[in-house]
């Protein structure tokens, strides 16, 4: 049972181990990298993910600020607050968390980050920059699925790839990165979303699936080949019978599958805890770069 399971624990581990290197180089050179955090509204599993974020900052010592916002402020409000923190050499990282009120355009939103804080990976200056190949931030889900890869040795060179799911915010960059030229990557990928014709039958012919489409339970054993990886990126509350009146699921229904896969991500536990890690990551990464300062680590 153990072996099967790709816990994100360990990985997370390793990754703070490097981020906690690079930092104490960051800090003896006189830079202190700075993470803010704005959050618009009080939507219950964005507070969740936004208080998780200040903590593993301060868990480092990275400096954070959280800025909450009332979801009624106004488009230009937020875009000015933006501005300012582009213009403080102080802060080195700037996360709108999404989704945004209705009345706010997330795109403007997007673009009004400075690349050079943009440590989402969400800017298209930055998304470009990973499509042709020479990334300067990486995208965190999915370069947290790429370091479970690497962890637990999955190769992926080679190998079919389903991705289930065209998101901007995980899909299309895990494909680009699936993509690049490199031995973590040089993945053969597929794309599958809501408007794929019997997404079962591209599924069944993955090595590795990589679910991400936020439906709780999407994915079943008929779905998948024998022997297959599953990532499963889904965090869907379900209703329960508990204390909270709800449970997480992932988009993979973890127990029909768990006979047929040789490994699979739990919910929770697995690709969740990644996300923030390589927030912490790209926190260190755009402190150096605003810098100039080279990284021992990479
Ligand atoms: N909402 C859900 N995931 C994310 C993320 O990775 N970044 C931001 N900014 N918002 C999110």
């Amino acid at each position: 049972m153990e072996e099967k399971l790709l816990k994100g624990k360990p990985v997370t581990e390793a990754v703070y181990e490097r981020v906690a290197q690079n930092l104490a180089h960051l800090k003896k050179l006189g830079v202190q990298p700075k993470l803010t955090v704005i959050l618009v509204g009080e939507d219950p599993a964005s507070q969740v993910y936004v208080r998780r974020k200040g903590k593993a900052c301060e868990k480092l010592g990275i400096l954070s600020d959280t800025i909450i916002l009332p979801a009624a402020i106004s488009e230009q409000e937020l875009l000015d607050k933006i501005e300012l923190l582009n213009n403080d050499p102080l802060n080195h990282g700037i996360l709108v968390q999404l989704p945004l009120p209705k009345h706010i355009d997330e795109d403007k939103v997007i673009l009004a980050v400075s690349p050079q804080k943009d440590v989402d990976c969400f800017h298209p200056q930055n998304v470009g920059l990973l499509v042709s190949g020479k990334p300067y931030m990486l995208p965190c889900t999915p370069a947290g699925i790429v370091e479970i890869l690497k962890f637990y040795q999955i190769e992926t060179q080679g190998k079919d790839v389903v991705v289930v799911g065209r998101s901007n915010i995980v899909g299309k960059p895990m494909v680009n990165l699936l993509l690049q030229k490199r031995k973590s990557a040089n993945a053969t990928v597929t794309v599958v979303h809501s408007r794929t014709q019997d997404i079962s039958t591209h599924i069944q012919r993955a090595d590795i699936v990589i679910a991400a489409i936020g439906q709780p339970n999407f994915i079943k054993k008929e779905d998948l080949k024998k022997g297959s990886v599953v990532i499963d990126v889904g965090i869907n509350r379900v209703d329960a019978d508990n204390e909270k009146g709800y449970k997480l699921a992932g988009d993979v229904d973890f127990e029909d599958v768990f006979e047929t896969v040789s490994r699979i991500t739990p919910v929770p536990g697995g690709v969740g805890p990644m996300t923030i890690a390589m927030l912490m990551q790209n926190t260190i990464t755009a402190a150096a770069a605003q810098n100039k300062i080279k990284l021992p680590l990479d």
